[in-house]
Parts: structure tokens; sequence; C-alpha cells
């Protein structure tokens, strides 16, 4: 359970002024990070106790992390995303930042998502799943390690809709009449070009955005090309770009640009609150 934040009073001042912003845009996009799950409980990658820092971080980047891992080590590379990765993530639900951009859209103010979490979380919080673009794969499709012949775990139908598939514990291998190549997540490993209709709609999400739009970029180390790219072609177009990090990161010379430090999971759902409430506002 995250520990309460307190809003400063300079804090509550831009969530004011931003909120007005987000109240009167247009258009709303959101790129977010592995910060934007921080809350519900999924480690990051980078930063103190991230998946790919420490002794372990760089053997589980070589074994799970790129393709020649899952081609060499298929079995090695299985059970090390299940212990370090997909298991621990299994248990997480979406938080109130996830569920802060799915409140926009439902108050009908459509926001694309475009998001290099392969968590499903934003799906699951109630974003419209066409809206939501995952330039980094998902861990909910699978694909064998050669031909790329698809896969999908099922999810118990008996069990809550909200729970992520049972995975097998040892590596299955592809059914197609003469493949046979072990299956991998159908996430983007290091190395990997992303996904090409993905992709696109994500850039376009980015660059339909202009002046007065906003984009919110959320919870992410703006470190890993070409996504970090995104919110700069967002920012060339004139769009305003609200960020929520713990700490700051290269967006911060972005023209209109504005820094909400602290817990995105509570950050953002005050903004949105306080956005719908002017939006109220402006209509009665
Ligand atoms: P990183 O782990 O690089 O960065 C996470 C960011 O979230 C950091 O800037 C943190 O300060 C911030 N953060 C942590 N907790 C937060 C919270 N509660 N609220 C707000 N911000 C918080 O994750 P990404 O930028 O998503 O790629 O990493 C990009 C890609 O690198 C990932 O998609 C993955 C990884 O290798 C692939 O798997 C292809």
């Amino acid at each position: 359970m995250a520990s309460k934040f307190t809003i400063s009073e300079d804090l509550a001042s831009l969530i004011h002024s931003s909120a007005k912003i987000l109240a009167a845009a247009g258009k709303v996009a959101a790129f977010t990070g592995a910060g934007m799950s921080a809350e519900s409980g999924i480690g990051t990658f980078r930063g103190q106790g991230g998946l790919w820092k420490g002794i372990v971080g760089p053997v589980a980047l070589t074994v799970f992390g790129t393709p020649v891992g899952w081609r060499l080590m298929p079995v090695v590379s299985w059970k090390a995303y299940l212990s370090h990765f997909y298991d621990p993530m299994k248990p997480a639900l979406p938080n109130p930042g996830h569920r802060a951009l799915a409140t926009l859209a439902e108050a009908g103010v459509p926001v694309k998502i475009v998001t290099q979490n392969v968590d499903g979380l934003h799906q699951r919080a109630g974003s419209d799943p066409s809206g939501v673009y995952e330039v980094h794969g998902t861990v909910l499709k699978y694909k064998c390690n050669h031909n790329g012949h698809r896969y999908e775990f099922p999810v118990d139908q008996a069990a809550d809709p909200q729970v992520m598939p049972d995975l097998p514990r040892s590596p299955p291998v592809c059914s197609v009449p003469g493949c046979g190549y072990y299956i991998r997540p159908d996430c983007v490993l290091f190395t990997e070009n992303l996904p090409g209709g993905t992709w696109a709609r994500a850039e376009d999400a980015m660059t339909e955005l202009g002046p007065g739009d906003v984009l919110l970029v959320v919870g992410t180390s703006s470190t890993v090309q070409p996504a970090a790219s995104l919110p700069v072609a967002a920012a060339a177009k004139g769009a305003h770009v609200f960020e929520f990090n713990l700490e700051e990161t290269s967006f911060g010379s972005l023209p209109n640009h504005a820094f909400f430090q602290g817990p995105a999971g509570q950050i953002l759902p005050a903004l949105v609150e306080e956005a719908l409430r002017i939006r109220g506002e402006g209509r009665s």
C-alpha cells in the first residue's frame, strides 16, 4: 500500500492552473512507463531495486530480455521470466492513476494512451483497448521463438475476469505441425523492432496534438528509444507536456512542460478530478 503523499501548496497551485488547461484541451493523450504501474506493486526497470539493476539485473536482461537469450536458453529464459517478471506482475491491479485516465474518457475526454508497459493495466482499469497502443507488446500474448506463430493463454472463466492467466511452469512448445519451437512472450526485447502498426498509431496520437492540447507523460525514465521520442514529437507540435514522475527526466527541457513531482497514482487523480470539476462548472 503506497503511503499517503502530501500535496504541497506549490503543487496544488500547479494542479489548479494545469487543470484549467486540461479541462479546455481539444485532444488529450498519455505516454506511460513503468512508474505508472509502480503503485500497483510492479517494479520498475531502472532506479533502486529496478529489474535491470543490481547483481541479477544484467543476467535477467541477457537471459529473458533479448531474443538471443530466448533462442539459446528457452527453458532457462521461461523460468527466469516467470519468477522475475510474470509471477510478480500477475496479482497486480490497476491503481488510481490508471483509473484517472479511464475516468477522463468516461467523462467525455477520450485519451489515446501510448504505453511502454506490457501489463495490460490500462485496459483493465477501463480504458478503451482500441485506444491503448502497447508499443513494447504485452505479457498477455505469446509467440513461438522462430516462426512467430501466435498464442494466448486462457483465463479461467470461473475466476474473476480481472485475473491474469496462469502460465505453464515449463516453456510450451509451438503446436503448429513442423514447427515445435518454444514459446516466448510477445513483448519487444532489446535489439528488436517495435510492432509497426502500433508504432504508427502511437506516432499519430502524438503528432495530431497541437497548441492547447495536452500530453500526460507518466512514470517513464525517458531513456529507451524510439519510444522516448514520442513526447518530443508532441511538444514540437505545440502541445502541453504534463509530466508525472518521482524525479526529473530529460523531458524537463521540452517547451510547454510542467512537472508534477511525486507518485503518479496520487497526483494524476487530483489533476483529473480538478479538470472535470472545472469542465462541469463551465457547463452549468
Ligand atoms: P524505467 O524503469 O526506466 O523508469 C521508471 C520511471 O518511473 C522512473 O523515471 C521513475 O522515477 C518513475 N517512477 C517510479 N515510481 C513512480 C511513481 N509512483 N510515480 C511516478 N513515477 C514513478 O521504466 P520505463 O521508462 O517504462 O522496455 O522503461 C522503458 C522501457 O525500458 C520498458 O518499457 C522496458 C525497459 O527495458 C522493454 O521491455 C522493451
